[in-house]
């Protein structure tokens, strides 16, 4: 099937960047928005984006200009009339979407494609709200959708034959990368990635660590193109509200139910970067009172405390060296101990005779030491700790002594839901792996990062994760656990 006309209804944040796609591969597009004031935002969406384009060198002027001249912007739904595809991309709202559906249905020909651009409602449900339902799937864009090269193609059990296919051809046509799915909530990447914001949300409510200790530490930490909060704000904070709910609604899974602070911060309208203010767009958070250094032991790498002395752990990446080298004493009667964390930092911390003084620090990668205080931990400890890892060109993460800390409490579920995801018949470990490097930016899939990290090392992690917060979804996925168990390090590949 060719398209060459398109509509597109809803010019927000996925709307006029999906309109931009089309023109820019030289489709004429109708977008279409609810009034004549919301009209102007998409048309100031729109000319902003293509003006940066402009400014940073992609795009010449007079093809910016042959780009806005494609795309017809209207308040009239009737002008669908003749396109051969319309996708939606007005608020994540089951009502919503099925009224716009039927009028949609009514306006334009029989044989045009009805698309969704829904991050996890149900296609079948729109589609079954239509006199047409084999003609009508999700065509599922990231954002920003100019420069996210995935395209989620939902297809439902009542598609017609090659709709899914005619679809996926038209995004690769667009310069994406197309992922053909069925119909689950979430589809591959929300399901995968909203539990993992959500999760950042509940960790920041539980005061295990604070908003930019935990974006940076999955941004330097984990390598990822930002962190939990910064983008929550991009995608908006309703919009991930609707989600969860919609994922909770499918799995009553209470990993997906929306952090209370989600809710609270969306009825605020603290929506993100839409409404000017979210997680951020306040004063950053106040750096807390740099301590008076002294001196520091580091203990662990597999010994039990302070009665083995001071030594540079094998596995802590020289810390002890970098701060030797920063000219900073060791002792044995430290004013802080910094224990390579490989559990529950307070097991060791009352072993000491001032249990006050020592610190967890788990190394991630080679830019963040995340930093666990004990509920014995002293204030001053801390801040030493903190001062003496920045002094060692790290960046800490302050956190409380839980499982996990931040990262592996945020990463390794996520990687388990994966694991789950292909061992379901869902999508295969290659689509899986595509999805989330180009719809979030991620440096490598989930099956990368896994075989990167260790399958034990995961399976471990998850253990003590499940351990210590009885959380059923923690427990490691038992494909996982089982090839652990078969000392194999890769997924098994067809
Ligand atoms: N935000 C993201 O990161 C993201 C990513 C992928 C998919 N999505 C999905 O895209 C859809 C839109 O989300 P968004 O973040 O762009 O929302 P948004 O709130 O930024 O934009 C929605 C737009 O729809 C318009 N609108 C509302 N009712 C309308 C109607 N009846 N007719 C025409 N226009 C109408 C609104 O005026 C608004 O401009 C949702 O289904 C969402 O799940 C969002």
């Amino acid at each position: 099937m060719a398209f060459e006309r398109v509509g597109v209804v809803g010019l927000g944040t996925m709307g006029a960047g999906i309109a931009e796609v089309f023109a820019r591969a030289g489709l004429r597009v109708i977008g279409v928005e609810a009034d004549a004031e919301a009209l102007a935002r998409g048309r100031g969406h729109l000319e902003r984006s293509t003006g940066k384009a402009v400014d940073k060198g992609r795009l010449e002027p007079g093809q910016r200009d042959e780009i806005l001249g494609r795309v017809t912007l209207t308040t009239s739904r009737e002008d669908l009339r003749d396109v051969d595809l319309v996708v939606e991309a007005i608020p994540e709202i089951l009502d919503y979407k099925i009224a716009l559906f039927k009028d949609l249905d009514r306006i334009c020909e029989p044989a045009t494609v009805l698309a969704t651009n829904s991050s996890s409602l149900s296609v079948t449900a729109i589609a079954a709200a239509t006199g047409r339902p084999g003609q009508v799937v999700g065509m599922h864009f990231f954002n920003p959708a100019p420069v996210m090269k995935l395209v989620e193609v939902v297809g439902t059990v009542v598609s017609a034959p090659g709709v899914v296919a005619d679809v996926a051809a038209l995004a690769g046509r667009l310069g994406k990368t197309p992922v053909a799915v069925g119909d689950r909530a979430g589809f591959v990447v929300n399901r995968l990635l909203l539990p993992y914001l959500n999760q950042a949300a509940v960790l920041m409510e539980l005061g295990v660590a604070g908003r930019d200790d935990i974006d940076a530490a999955m941004k330097l930490g984990v390598g990822l193109p930002m962190g939990p909060f910064t983008l929550l704000d991009l995608i908006g904070l309703d919009t991930a509200y609707e989600v969860m709910g919609v994922l909770f609604d499918e799995t009553r899974d209470r990993r997906h139910a929306p952090a209370p602070l989600l809710r609270e911060m969306v009825t605020a309208g603290l929506l993100g970067r839409k409404s000017g203010r979210g997680f951020y767009g306040d004063s950053p958070q106040e750096e807390p009172a740099t301590s008076r250094l002294g001196t520091f032991g580091v203990v662990g790498g597999g010994g039990d405390g302070p009665t083995e002395g001071p030594r540079a752990a094998g596995g802590g990446g020289g810390l002890a060296e970098r701060l030797r080298a920063a000219g900073f004493k060791e002792s044995e009667d430290p004013d802080v101990v910094l224990r390579l964390a490989d559990r529950p930092v307070i097991e060791h911390a009352v072993r000491l005779p001032d249990p006050a003084r020592m610190v967890g620090v788990h190394l991630v990668g080679d830019q963040v030491a995340e930093l666990a205080s004990t509920v014995l931990t002293s204030e001053e400890a801390a801040n030493a700790a903190r001062d003496l890892v920045k002094i060692a060109g790290l960046t800490p993460v302050p956190c409380k002594d839980r499982a996990g800390f931040v990262v592996d409490a945020l990463l390794f579920p996520y990687l388990n839901d994966a694991v789950r995801m292909h061992d379901s018949g869902y999508a295969s470990i290659d689509d899986i792996d595509a999805a989330m490097r180009l719809g979030c930016g991620y440096p490598a899939g989930p099956f990368e990062m896994l075989e990167s990290l260790g399958l034990a090392k995961v399976r471990d992690g998850l253990r003590a994760l499940y351990a210590e917060y009885r959380e059923p979804a923690f427990a490691p996925a038992p494909l996982l656990d089982q090839l652990v168990t078969a000392g194999v390090s890769r997924f098994p590949r067809p």
